[in-house]
């Protein structure tokens, strides 16, 4: 792998280094408008025709010593997600001989009816800068690991193409952050070292501010959600606050993301067994997810004011933990009887969802979180479900879910769901004693915490936040789903 991927200023002159060359499978032409010398052009065409090479998409062979032919399928099914993976492809390959600089002519082999250059743009660079990323800040004396190239500099000579390049690359970094801060283990990420982590981000970012709500204010502000769950630890809860606040933002738009952050989930004295609590370091990918949209947001510089909360907590046991049978009070005076304490995302959450109605008003608020096993069950690791009071917001996460290409899937919530809901003691339970659709459930119960007229979904993500092994773009580990959904989400209402 390479230390960094970054993007060489669009005026510089012609770099060193190989140039990678789109091919589509049909075609057995050059692909024309690349600008190269004869060489390199005979080396393309001598290595369309070398045996064996189909230019399948991903398919990757050099073409003497200073080109390289990147397969990309068939024409028509060219697609932004197969040129991602692709482009994964082509940074393994690279790997190898490890260059410092490669000039990209990708484009020029896809029709702009497939896709806009731009996109194309994005697309590479998104798949090089995902799947260039692993987890090694824990490698120690016993390392196997090999140590990382210097870093990659990518260049193109196409203006569009090049702004492309930048968007995915910043896109990619804020995945990478995400899953960086998901990968940190229990015993070093906590509510408070988060805490700390956005206060960095805003200090590099100028439309970026942070607030944290501390444990002791949280308690006097009645955030009961977040006090109970997170009290038995001996690292304290709190709600952390990412406000980005553009120049010139589109008017009349304020929007909210708000990620279930639960540092690690023991389930409370509903404790999991011991291998259901394994990999529970990535309960709170929901706010990773969060933190790195509002980098992304902030970095491309979205004219639209946004705000992410993260309210933070570790699930422990202790001879203070709040228990089955308690019964408490949620920031907007909603009463809950605890029937399960490992159905604690959701108290967090509807803390954080009913402190941002009553407090920033937004004008619509998505939440994320890794809630129920169910959704895993019902939805597998193939795409994030959905659950929303709102049609057009619906169909607004579907065009970012197009452009992302992280895949959603709406699932119900209905009037008989938030009843279902109801308690006998109280105003309602964390989980009904059926767990029948407990997905629905987690959603329903939300929905008690969201005022009626704010359009609101909540992506249950406990199926992709993580992979269980090496697949596609990703290293065995957290994906940063959801990073790129969400900011397309705001960048569709920036009209950009
Ligand atoms: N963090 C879990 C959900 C989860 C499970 C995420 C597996 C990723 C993989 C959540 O807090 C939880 O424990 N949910 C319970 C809900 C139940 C008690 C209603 C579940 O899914 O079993
Ligand atoms: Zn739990
Ligand atoms: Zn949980």
């Amino acid at each position: 792998m390479f230390k960094s991927i970054r993007l060489a200023a669009a005026s510089s002159k012609r770099p060193a280094g190989p140039l990678v060359v789109g091919v589509t499978q049909d075609s057995n032409r050059v692909p024309s408008g690349i600008d190269m010398t004869d060489e390199e052009r005979e080396a393309v065409r001598d290595g369309l025709n070398a045996p064996g090479f189909k230019a399948e998409n991903g398919e990757l062979v050099w073409a003497g010593s200073q080109t390289i032919l990147l397969g990309l399928g068939e024409a028509d099914a060219v697609t932004a997600d197969s040129v991602r993976q692709a482009a994964g492809r082509l940074v393994k390959f690279l790997d190898r001989a490890a260059p410092r600089s490669v000039r990209l002519a990708v484009h020029q082999a896809i029709g702009r009816r497939q896709l806009a250059a731009e996109q194309v743009g994005r697309a590479v660079a998104e798949g090089m800068q995902l799947a260039n990323w692993r987890v090694d800040q824990f490698q120690g004396s016993a390392s196997k690991l090999d140590p990382p190239h210097g870093t990659l500099t990518l260049s193109v000579d196409d203006k569009t193409v090049h702004a492309g390049l930048k968007r995915g690359l910043a896109l990619a970094d804020a995945t990478n952050t995400a899953r960086r801060l998901a990968a940190t283990p229990p015993n070093f990420c906590f509510p408070q070292s988060l805490a700390d982590e956005a206060r960095k981000l805003a200090r590099s970012h100028k439309s970026l501010t942070c607030r944290v709500i501390t444990f002791e204010q949280a308690k006097k502000m009645g955030l009961g959600g977040i006090v109970n769950v997170g009290m038995a630890s001996a690292q304290k809860p709190c709600l952390i606050m990412l406000e980005h606040k553009p120049a010139r933002p589109v008017k009349g738009e304020k929007l909210a993301l708000v990620g279930k952050t639960i540092t690690y989930d023991t389930g409370g004295y509903s404790l999991k067994i011991s291998g259901g609590m394994k990999g529970m370091k990535y309960d709170k990918c929901g706010g990773c997810t969060v933190f790195g949209a509002m980098q992304a947001i902030a970095e491309l510089n979205l004219p639209v004011h946004v705000v992410g909360l993260l309210p933070a907590a570790e699930n422990m046991i202790a001879g203070d933990a709040y228990r089955p049978d308690d019964i408490i009070t949620l920031y907007n005076g909603v009463t809950v009887e605890v029937t399960n304490t490992d159905a604690e995302g959701r108290l967090v959450l509807a803390d954080a969802l009913a402190y941002a109605c009553k407090e920033i008003k937004p004008t619509a608020i998505v939440d994320v979180a890794t809630l129920t096993g169910g959704i895993v069950v019902a939805l597998g690791h193939f795409c994030s479900g959905v659950f929303t009071n709102d049609d057009g917001l619906m169909d607004e996460l579907d065009a970012a879910s197009q452009e992302s290409g992280e895949k959603i899937w709406r699932m119900p919530l209905w009037p008989e769901h938030r009843e279902f809901m109801r308690a006998r003691h109280c105003d309602i339970w964390n989980s009904a004693p059926s767990r029948n659709g407990h997905p629905i459930q987690g959603a329903a119960f939300l929905s008690y915490f969201v005022d009626e007229d704010v359009p609101w979904a909540h992506v249950d993500i406990a199926g992709v936040a993580s992979v269980d092994s090496d697949r596609d773009l990703y290293v065995q580990g957290p994906t940063g789903y959801g990073v790129r959904l969400l900011t397309d989400w705001v960048a569709g209402h920036a009209g950009s």
